[in-house]
């Protein structure tokens, strides 16, 4: 089974105590995650290693990193490279944020030299992608979507594309409490399922896990993720709560 996983983004929210806390109170909870099931916590860049601390020995859950810089290293004052991320063991990176495009203008190009710069590090993306209420409106959120893959990933092979991370993630739900219903998570998950599958083939795109966020919580995750081309969640709000987190962990397939 491709991997199923429950990323948390806490974004630019608490405190190191608070976040110590947090990872805390998720970590007293058992898990049954193994190979296909993996939890990742997106935590500010100054509490990766303390995270990282505090999980060492958990098997499959991991510290990510929620930005990496577009350039490999030089004169870029505040910026964090991918490879600093490696240096300090930590592998996996939020690429392409919606806050990331809208606020801080990245744009598809840009991206593209994130994901190259994360992948020659060893440092793995999590690829979110998904369309403002506009584009949903006019109905035209597939092809949107689409464009968003070819220009900020389609140029990668597929040795690299195999058990690709994206997170799909309509603008449209991030914050408002407004959640796609699953049937439309599931529409959209399998269209970049079959959008992959006709650049790479079948076999790649079965082994891509494509998580869905947008007001992911605790009563909403089990039937979001019982959608077949759901593998999973990137939840933000609802990860700051330790009862509800650990419920959407348990509701990984
Ligand atoms: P939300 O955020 O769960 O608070 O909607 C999701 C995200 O932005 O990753």
């Amino acid at each position: 089974m491709r991997k199923q996983i429950a990323a948390a983004n806490w974004k630019m929210n608490l405190t190191l105590t608070e976040g110590i806390q947090l990872a805390e109170d998720i970590l007293k909870n058992e898990f049954d995650l193994n190979k296909s099931r993996a939890v990742l916590m997106a935590v500010p860049f100054p509490y990766l290693i303390s995270i990282q601390q505090l999980l060492k020995g958990q098997a499959n859950i991991h510290v990510c990193a929620q930005n990496c810089a577009s350039t490999k290293n030089g004169a870029y004052t505040g910026e964090v490279s991918a490879e600093m991320l490696n240096s300090i063991g930590v592998h996996y990176v939020l690429i392409g944020h919606s806050e990331r495009r809208e606020y801080y203008h990245e744009d598809n190009a840009l991206l593209a030299a994130k994901v190259n710069l994360a992948l020659a590090n060893e440092v793995v993306p999590v690829f979110c992608c998904g369309e403002p209420l506009a584009v949903r409106e006019a109905e035209t959120q597939n092809a949107f979507v689409e464009n968003q893959l070819k220009e900020s990933i389609f140029h990668l092979s597929a040795d690299q594309m195999k058990g690709f991370i994206i997170a799909y993630e309509p603008i449209w739900a991030i914050g408002t409490g407004k959640t796609a219903s699953s049937d439309q998570a599931q529409e959209l998950h399998a269209h970049i399922r079959s959008v992959i599958a006709a650049q790479y083939g079948a076999e790649v795109a079965e082994s891509v896990t494509i998580l869905y966020g947008g007001s992911v919580k605790a009563a909403n995750a089990a039937d979001i993720f019982g959608k077949p081309d759901v593998d999973g969640g990137l939840v933000g709000g609802a990860s700051l709560i330790a009862s509800e987190f650990s419920t959407i962990i348990k509701s990984l397939k």
